[in-house]
This record gives C-alpha cells, structure tokens and sequence, in this order.
C-alpha cells in the first residue's frame, strides 16, 4: 500500500517542465543570450504558425461560404505571379471575414481574426513562404533542393500538422523497438510535438473534432505487442502550442506545455522518447539543444526515436552519449515513391 502511494505520487508529478539552466547545455552548445533568443523566435513562429493555419482555413473551409475551396500553394503560386491577391481569395477572405463564428474551429479562428487588413498581411505573409516552397524550391534538384527546404523550415512559423500516416510511423517504429529491445518494457513514455490536425495546408477535413494521431494511437500500439503492463503503461504528452496541449488533455491525456529547445523534464524519467517531425524546425545547433534536453529526462536503458536523417542528429547523438542505435527508412502510407525515416538511439554502456 505504502509503496503504491509512493508509486502515484511519482507519477503525478513527474512531468512538470522547467527551464533549462545555461550551465547544463553542453559547452560546445553555449551561446551568450541563446535561451533568451530562441524563447523569443519560438514566440514568433507560433504567432505565424497560428496565421498560416488561418489563412489556409479561410481559403479551403466550406463552413462559411459556398464560394470552392482553394488550394492554398495553387493560391500562393497566383499571388506570385500576378504581385497581388488573387480575386477568388480576397473574396473567401472577405467572406470569413463578414462570417459570424459559428462553432468548432471556425469559431475560434474567426474570433482570432482583427481587421481586414490584418487578414490581407497575413495572406500575403503566409503565401510567400507557401511560394518558396512549394514552387521555388522546384527550381532547384538534389541536395541543393533539400538544403533550401531545409533553411526555409528552420525559420517558418509553426506547424502543428499531423495526419494518419504520423499514426502509421509510430507502428512500424513500435514493431522495430520489439525486434530491438525483445525483453524490454516500457513502462514511462514521452511523445514530444504530437501535433494536432486543425487547420493543414491541404485535406481540411471538417466532419469530426481535430485528431491528434500519434497521441491516440500511441496506447493501443503498446498494447498489441506488450511494450508494456496492461495498468503501468503513462504516456506524457508535451508540446510547446497551447492549443495542442488544451485538445489533448480535453481528451484525458497527459499533457504539457513545454519547448524542449529550452525546458527539460526531471531527470531519468522516461523509457522511450519520441518525437517525429519536429525535428525540421531546429538549425543544427537547436537540435543539438533538444536532444540535450530529452535525453536527460531519459534512462539509462532508454531508447530516442525520431525520424530526423540530417547528419547533425547523428553527430549530437555521438557527442551527447547517445549514439544512434540503429537506423531505417520506409514508404510513406498511400504516398507512392514518398520516404520517411526512423532513427533509435541509446546510451553508450559506461
Ligand atoms: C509538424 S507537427 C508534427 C506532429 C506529429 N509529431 C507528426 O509527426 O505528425 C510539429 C509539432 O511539434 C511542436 N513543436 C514545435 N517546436 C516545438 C518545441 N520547441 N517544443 C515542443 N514542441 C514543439 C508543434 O507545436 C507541433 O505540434
């Protein structure tokens, strides 16, 4: 009995991010006013990030207008081209704009709208990064493409984009974990950036409540191959969108608000960590930074899985005493000639 209050206050209190203290960043990582910085752009990226998913409301919604939806790279390709905003978008956005919120997500996006103005600045702001790219960085082939993609997203605002195949991810990741780790349970399980399906560039889907994929199918892929006891199993849930954090813990789960480039959780809590397009987000040096600050909420015997193949993972990983374990790619769900990866790492033995 004794033990077992010990147990759930544990557990209960476990997950409370606090800030990161400069002298726990490894010293090759340290930079003057760095915390402090990165604080302030993540405070801008999630602004824009918020707007982005906006205005790719207002351009694809059908729950307040019959005007036909647009598809907002084809709408960023117009806007490029003609230097102004396109006729068929300045009416959707008039017409979100004069719509009375309604419920769901439109109410809480057309509350968030100001003037009509703002709705204009934001189209044009959202649309240029939309143009390069999804058109401007077609220009280019190969690596030069990936490290222009790759620059663009390490400044662009946030992303809380998920969507079914994050799901599928994580399954073919649980099977890999079970071939790895055969006797291994895992009891304590972290998910970072679990993402929420809100308002996405493309696919809007309004017929049900928004879905946060990886959360709500994270428990059942333990389930069926006994990654954990039936009853013992807590997944954690944190991101650093409020948004996504609020949605997650109306469906019961665990959740907490957190950036991991700049808070970290108590230390060696957690048996297995996963975090899977947030990585994208980080220069090399961020990404340093998070790994920093996930594997020190980590086990000894604990297991980081991301889907993150820039040598920066690897190299950070090495460096950090976490060296990738093991390494593979796989085909997208229904995305023919689309990849992915999934990259596991684990403590060097001391
Ligand atoms: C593109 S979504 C990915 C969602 C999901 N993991 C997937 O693979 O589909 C990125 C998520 O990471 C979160 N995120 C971005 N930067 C973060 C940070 N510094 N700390 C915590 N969460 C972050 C975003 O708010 C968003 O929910």
């Amino acid at each position: 009995m004794r033990s077992g209050v010990l147990v759930f206050v544990a557990s209960v209190c476990a997950a409370q991010p606090r800030p990161v203290l400069p002298g726990e960043i490894p010293p090759s990582l340290r930079r003057e006013g760095w915390l402090e910085a990165i604080e302030q752009s993540t405070a801008q990226r999630l602004r824009d990030g918020e707007w982005d998913h906006l205005i790719h409301y207002a351009l694809q919604s059908r729950a307040f207008t019959k005007l036909p939806p647009i598809e907002p790279a084809l709408s960023a390709l117009d806007f490029h081209n003609s230097g102004r905003i396109p006729r068929d978008a300045a009416l959707r956005l008039d017409a979100f704009h004069a719509s009375e919120p309604k419920a769901g997500r439109h109410a809480v996006l057309r509350r968030k709208t100001g003037s009509r103005a703002q709705l204009s600045s934001e189209y044009q702001r959202a649309m240029t990064f939309l143009y390069r790219k999804e058109w401007e960085s077609k220009k280019l082939e190969g690596p030069e493409r990936r490290d222009f993609v790759s620059r663009l997203y390490q400044t662009r605002g946030h992303s809380t984009d998920t969507s079914p195949e994050a799901a599928y991810a994580l399954e073919i990741a649980m099977n890999i974990l079970r071939g790895l780790r055969p006797a291994q349970r895992f009891e304590r399980v972290l998910l970072a950036g679990p993402g929420l399906d809100w308002a996405p560039r493309t696919g809007l889907n309004e017929d049900g409540p928004p879905r946060s994929y990886q959360a709500e199918t994270l428990r059942d892929s333990f389930r069926k191959r006994s990654l954990a006891g039936e009853t013992s199993l807590r997944i954690d849930c944190v991101d650093v969108n409020p948004r996504v954090v609020d949605a997650l813990q109306a469906l019961g789960m665990n959740a907490y608000r957190m950036n991991i480039l700049t808070q970290r959780l108590p230390p060696a809590t957690y048996d297995l960590a996963v975090v899977t397009n947030v990585f994208p987000y980080f220069d090399d040096n961020e990404l340093g930074l998070a790994l920093s600050n996930l594997t020190y909420s980590l086990k000894p015997d604990a297991v980081l899985i991301h889907n993150e193949l820039r040598p920066a993972a690897e190299d950070w990983g090495r460096r950090l005493g976490w060296p990738v374990l093991h390494a593979r790619t796989h085909s997208v769900q229904g995305e023919p000639g689309l990849f992915d990866a999934l990259v596991f790492h684990a403590a060097t033995k001391r």
